[in-house]
């Protein structure tokens, strides 16, 4: 199974709100992270629109007919706005204001069932493929099936801040085997969060694994290189580890 290379573009707008002007552009990086290989382009709009803003995701979707993935905490004002931008899929994940970046995958036991069920109907009635950001474990793979995802994104964060090599392998099981079961579950396979050039390799060996969407680490490097030979090495990596 080939795998897919998600590129989130957040913190080029986070540089742009900075100044609250105009550049850097999202849109124009975007371009660039499809020329150099990206194949999805994921943007979070976030309640507080700290990064991208809505005219952002109504400009990538006039660029690109496919590969459009939002972000979207699941709150109905939100989820009305993702339709409207009408991509191709949506990851619903849990979000707090106060949070520096996405904190982890779903809390199922604490959040609002009701809300997030009618937020996974919407979006699949309008046609948009759904996927939910759990953490790897059995339990929250299994909700995600319940509530009626098509895919499920698999937190890499404990993986990837796991102090030694013993304890990176211990959460990179745990992947593994939350892996297992989307895949039994008939769930397609997502991963991020906080992945980069030194840890992606085994998480995107892992069979089934059909994205990997990644952003900080990429537009951190992009600083240096150049956003095309950061996003293109990313590529090179996860292709080679297969
Ligand atoms: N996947 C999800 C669901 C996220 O919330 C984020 C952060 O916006 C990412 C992937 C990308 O994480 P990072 O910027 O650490 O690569």
């Amino acid at each position: 199974m080939s795998i897919k290379l998600g590129v989130n573009i957040d913190h080029v707008a986070t540089l742009r709100q900075a100044r609250g002007d105009v550049e850097p552009d999202p849109a124009g990086a975007a371009r660039i992270c499809r020329s150099a290989g990206a194949d999805i382009i994921v943007a979070h709009l976030r309640r507080d629109r700290r990064h991208i803003q809505e005219a952002d995701l109504f400009e990538l979707r006039k660029l690109f007919k496919r590969g459009l993935h939002l972000e979207l905490a699941a709150v109905p004002e939100m989820i009305a706005i993702g339709i409207k931008a009408r991509p191709d899929s949506v990851c619903i994940v849990p979000e707090s204001p106060d949070e520096v970046t996405t904190q982890g995958g779903l809390d199922f036991k604490r959040l609002d069932a009701s809300a997030l069920r009618k937020s996974v109907e919407r979006l699949r009635k309008a046609g948009i493929g759904v996927s939910l950001f759990v953490d790897p474990d059995a339990s929250s793979v299994r909700a995600a099936k319940g509530f009626g995802a098509d895919a499920v994104e698999i937190c890499t964060a404990r993986y990837a801040k796991a102090a030694g090599k013993h304890l990176q392998q211990l959460e990179l099981e745990q992947i593994c085997l939350a892996s297992y079961l989307a895949e039994e579950l008939n769930l397609e396979l997502h991963a991020g969060h906080d992945l980069d050039y030194g840890n992606v390799a085994p998480v995107a060996q892992i069979p089934h694994m059909s994205c990997l969407n990644i952003g900080f680490s990429i537009i951190a490097r992009s600083v240096f290189t150049g956003l095309k030979a950061a996003v293109s090495e990313m590529k090179r990596l996860i292709i080679s580890a297969r």
